[in-house]
């Protein structure tokens, strides 16, 4: 299969509007990562997501509507906050999990009861969700455990002969996937960090908790529990400047071919190096986090990666990111 990557406009809308009737896939650019979208009331297109991803069959998917997309009759039960929620904070990149009134295909929520969806802000996935007036349902286009895809060479590299069309509308801005909350109790739980914090969130809906997996639990969010977003070559990480120095070193002498990845004030301490630089701000951080690491993985033998010292804010979700692509 031939894969062609096409600019967002009038003519590769109308192609990927057609695929996605047909049941084929699309991967299209958000302000996050990169999506790979099918039908979410087609079952057999949803399952072909999992299949061309080597995606857990227990995983569920996220479903994409249009900012002026009606979700009532996708979701059974709809607590005030999470109004106000959206009022605030939608388009934008926040995932609500809902309770699913299961008009969706049964894939879609891998068993479970609710129902994620999110509103993109991106205005090429905005033209792409109107020109096909349906839920796009769209795990990161990445291969399952990769890197996830901040540009559509990423996805190309992931799926060039998988999948006929990616729609290119040039780097996500954000890096980093969506903030995953669950609005099904009475306090939004927060199931995975992103560019909407917590104090964000709580500063709308009043509260807001962490989930945190308990020893024995079934995850409430089954993305959670696996590795995820590593980089295909060793990756070491550390808290402190000169043990990532003397590590890296050590490779160097061993003969590796070694780069060193970071970010924020850590840059003005670095001597002459291979440095992967994530920049100086927790927003650059985010944005740059997956590009660096996938151009890692194709320069070094070991990635040695120095947790950034910042914290506060949407450091959770770069931090979170970094530690499960570094954990072996
Ligand atoms: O930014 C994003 O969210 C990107 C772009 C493409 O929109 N999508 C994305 O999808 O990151 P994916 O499939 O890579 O991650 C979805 C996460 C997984 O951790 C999954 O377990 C969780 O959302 N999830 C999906 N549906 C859920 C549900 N009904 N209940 C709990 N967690 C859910
Ligand atoms: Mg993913």
């Amino acid at each position: 299969m031939e894969t062609k990557v096409e600019k967002i406009d009038e003519n590769s809308l109308r192609t990927a509007a057609h695929l996605i009737r047909i049941g084929e896939l699309v991967a299209f650019p958000t302000e996050t990562v990169y999506g790979l979208g099918a039908n979410a009331f087609d079952e057999a297109a949803v399952k072909k997501i999992y299949e061309t991803k080597g995606r857990p069959s227990n995983n569920p998917l996220i479903a994409h509507v249009h900012a002026q997309y009606d979700i009532s009759s996708l979701i059974d039960r709809d607590p005030p906050y999470a109004a106000a929620l959206r009022r605030a904070f939608l388009p934008g990149p926040l995932t609500m999990v809902y309770p699913s009134t299961k008009k969706v295909a049964p894939s879609v929520s891998a068993g479970l009861n609710t129902l994620a969806i999110r509103v993109p802000s991106h205005a090429g996935t905005q033209a792409f969700l109107r020109a096909v007036n349906l839920p796009i349902v769209a795990p990161s286009a990445n291969l399952s455990k990769h890197v996830s895809p901040t540009s559509a060479e990423h996805v190309f590299a992931d799926f060039a002969g998988k999948i006929s069309l990616i729609l290119d509308g040039g780097a996500s801005e954000g890096g980093i996937e969506s903030t995953v909350l669950d609005v099904t109790g009475e306090v939004p739980l927060i199931l995975r960090e992103g560019l909407i914090t917590r104090e964000m969130i709580a500063s709308v809906a009043g509260k807001c908790e962490k989930y945190f997996l308990k020893d024995g639990e079934q995850a409430k969010s089954p993305g959670m529990m696996y590795k995820h977003y590593a980089p295909r070559c060793e990756t070491l990480l550390f808290d402190s400047l000169p043990e990532a120095l003397a590590a890296y070193h050590a490779k160097e002498e061993a003969g590796k071919r070694v780069w060193l990845l970071t970010g924020g004030k850590w840059l003005e301490q670095l001597p002459p190096i291979r440095l992967l630089s994530l920049g100086a701000y927790p927003k650059d951080m985010a944005a740059n986090l997956y590009k660096q690491l996938r151009a890692g993985e194709i320069m070094a033998d070991c990635i040695v990666a120095l947790v950034p010292a910042e914290r506060g804010g949407i450091m959770a979700g770069v931090l979170d990111r970094l530690t499960r692509a570094c954990r072996s």
